[in-house]
């Protein structure tokens, strides 16, 4: 029970990565808040974990505000965030890139974990942990995703910003960076590549194969966890040793 009575919100929480770590954090005894655009989504995620579930879009102020309220008056306080939204609206390469899609990637990759931070920092008036998951994109650069990584880059310096300002009040605040990992998030891309190019991909990876929600899942435990009580400011990549290269 690694969490016993800590009370955790999860934007992105209905599917994939977010999902995961829902599901760790309830089994560790967390109390939870689940967050998300689709109503039917996040319902079912919340209704199996007995979690409180906030229909809304973290990108938009009142509906990130409206959660962390949520968790404020059913348990009384918010402890953890974890910001595990995203989006690949623009994959493309810096040539080819829209200024529509890159406003909508910035948007949804990094004004939307902004302000589910500023949010749960103005909550946490009693100390916390923020977790937010970006990605090796922000870290190594890549042929496309010329506004994702772009994005992902930014929760970076947001992550070292927010450790050093908030460090006094008791909130951490670290960054996990998956590598690939199969989940709803990119099965157009994997779809795109074909078998070969895919195990290329794969074969790029030092340790030989992707990875598992359950390897996001049990990084954001331990940043969210009082285990991780000396530890903020800081870049977990979690990618099968890929931006060790
Ligand atoms: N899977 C990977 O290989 C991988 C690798 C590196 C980084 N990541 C990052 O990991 C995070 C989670 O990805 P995932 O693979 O778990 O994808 P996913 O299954 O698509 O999960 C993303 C979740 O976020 C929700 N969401 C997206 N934008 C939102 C918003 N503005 N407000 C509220 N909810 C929002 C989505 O539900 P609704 O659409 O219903 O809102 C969805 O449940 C993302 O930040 C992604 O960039 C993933």
């Amino acid at each position: 029970m690694r969490l016993k009575d800590k009370v955790a919100l999860i934007t992105g929480g209905a599917t994939g990565l977010g999902l995961a770590t829902a599901r760790r954090f309830a089994r560790e005894g967390a109390r939870l808040v689940l967050m998300g655009r689709r109503a039917a989504k996040i319902e079912a995620a919340a209704a199996g974990l007995g979690a409180r579930a906030v229909v809304g879009d973290s990108a938009v102020e009142a509906d990130i505000e409206r959660a962390v309220g949520a968790a404020q008056q059913d348990f009384g306080r918010l402890d953890i965030l974890v910001s595990s939204t995203g989006n690949l609206a623009e994959s493309r390469n810096v040539r080819e890139t829209e200024l529509a899609g890159f406003m909508e990637s910035l948007n949804g990759n990094l004004v939307a974990p902004a302000l589910a931070a500023r949010a749960a920092a103005r909550a946490m008036t009693r100390g916390g942990a923020i977790v937010l998951i970006g990605s090796t994109s922000g870290l190594i650069g890549s042929q496309n995703r010329f506004a994702y990584a772009t994005a992902k880059s930014g929760l970076v310096g947001m992550t070292r910003q927010m450790a050093v300002t908030l460090g006094r009040d008791g909130i951490r605040v670290n960054l996990v960076a998956p590598g690939l990992i199969p989940t709803e998030f990119n099965e157009g891309y994997r779809a795109s590549l074909g078998a070969e190019r895919l195990a290329a991909v794969t074969a790029a990876y030092p340790m030989g194969h992707l990875g598992d929600p359950d390897d996001i899942a049990n990084a954001c435990l331990y940043l969210a966890s009082d285990e991780a009580k000396w530890v903020t400011g800081v870049i977990l990549a979690v990618d099968g040793g890929l931006t060790a290269g």
